[in-house]
């Protein structure tokens, strides 16, 4: 088989590109390791950039999502015994939308699939060859029958775990890493949202987040041990929990329910340069991953698609190579600045096991600071709905 770019990985990174490709007439393979139901199946955030959201519309699907986002021009934030808001909207002139990665990857896929999309699931062994050459190609297995494609330009959409990553050399590779010591418990529950905004809370107990899907799918999360399992916290006492970490005003109305899900998260910062090796380009979670706290994770893939879609497009249309030989610069640039806001916000609003009294007292010297002062709600403001591609 041939085509032009072969993407690994069929998770919203790889079908985004995918899709965006297939509207330039620009052929394209997706391997995905696991089943569509699989990757359905995953909850992940749900916080989409204004930038996000435009690329669904260039990329024709949507529909959905106008018809079912919410739109938020602000969240909640709580310290101790202060809390206020910051108002996204009147300060950028922006705001984020609401709606979940789930429902953003099953559009993608019916898109893909309406147009008769070439994806490949259940795909193993998938090995990159020629990376470096001008003859790239890959193979993979697949119901035990080993396969070839020939192709221009490989995506490695394949997440923190694929094998894109891997194949650039250490000799080539530098990688930038930070381990939180805590993860994120959190809960998926068919009940009403406990306010019409997030509340990012903590408390002398930890960091909690109310956040939500729609009007009766609710997430919900606080930090816990990195030792937990979900099977430690029966829902009851993950709702006493939640409730002892956010404003009692919150607290006495939070409708509580079963879980329908229930997960821990690891934090981790992680960064991996450059983003490109020959003709092979790492996008998303391939090549960086966020702490949860500022909801880049899945906006900081959005930017990376947007640069390589754009330097492919240019390349096929122009034979322009600038924009593919600047797809590194360009994604790290934006990379790092949403890396140090989920790093900032991470750091603002959770406990950390060697904090002692100083450390607590420059960490509530920095909220009063965000409460009082409009610049520094700017900042985070900006850094929140999303910095401009
Ligand atoms: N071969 C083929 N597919 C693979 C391989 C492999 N060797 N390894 C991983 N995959 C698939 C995974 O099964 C997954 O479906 O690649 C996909 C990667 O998807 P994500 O991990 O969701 O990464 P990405 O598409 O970049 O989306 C980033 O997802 O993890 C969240 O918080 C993250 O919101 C962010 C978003
Ligand atoms: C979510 O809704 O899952 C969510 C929202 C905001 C975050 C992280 C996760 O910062």
């Amino acid at each position: 088989m041939r085509t032009q770019v072969a993407i690994i990985g069929g998770g919203p990174s790889g079908l985004l590109l995918s899709q965006l490709l297939h509207q330039k007439g620009i052929d394209t393979v997706v391997l995905e390791r696991k089943t569509k139901d699989y990757v359905l199946g995953r909850i992940r955030a749900g916080i989409l950039e204004t930038g996000f959201v435009d690329l669904m519309r260039e990329a024709g699907v949507s529909d959905r999502m106008d018809k079912e986002c919410f739109v938020h021009d602000g969240t909640v934030i709580s310290f101790g015994d202060t809390e206020f808001s910051i108002n996204f909207k009147d300060l950028t002139g922006s705001h984020v939308v609401v709606y979940g990665q789930t429902e953003v990857t099953r559009d993608l896929y019916d898109a893909r699939e309406a147009m008769d999309g070439k994806i490949v699931f259940n795909t193993d062994n998938v090995t990159i060859h020629g990376a470096d050459t001008d003859t790239p190609f890959v193979t993979y297995t697949t119901d035990g029958a080993e396969h070839r494609i020939d192709c221009d330009y490989i995506a490695g959409c394949d997440g923190f775990h694929g094998v894109s990553r891997q194949t650039i050399p250490l000799t080539v590779r530098r990688e930038y890493e930070k381990l939180y010591p805590f993860g994120w418990l959190g809960v998926l529950s068919e009940t009403p949202p406990v306010h019409e905004e997030l509340i990012y809370a903590c408390s002398d107990r930890g960091f909690a987040l109310c956040s939500m899907r729609n009007e009766n799918l609710s997430r919900y999360y606080i930090q816990c041990s990195l030792s937990d399992s979900p099977e430690d916290w029966t829902d009851a006492a993950f709702w006493t929990e939640l409730k002892r970490r956010i404003p009692a005003k919150y607290a006495e109305k939070l409708v509580t329910g079963p879980s329908i899900e229930k997960s821990i998260a690891p934090l981790r910062s992680f960064v991996t340069e450059p983003m490109r090796w020959g003709r092979l380009f790492l996008c998303g979670d391939a090549a960086h991953i966020v702490p949860p706290t500022g909801a880049k994770g899945l906006n900081t893939a959005a930017s990376d698609i947007h640069y390589l879609y754009n330097g492919l497009v240019q390349f096929y249309e122009e034979a322009d190579r600038e924009g593919i030989d600047r797809y590194s610069e360009k994604a790290l640039a934006r990379i790092w600045k949403a890396e140090r806001f989920s790093w900032s916000t991470t750091n603002l609003l959770h406990r950390f096991p060697y904090q002692n009294e100083f450390d607590l007292k420059m960490q509530r010297a920095d909220i009063d600071f965000l409460r009082d002062n409009r610049e520094a709600q700017s900042v985070f403001a900006q850094n929140y709905v999303g910095l401009p591609y």
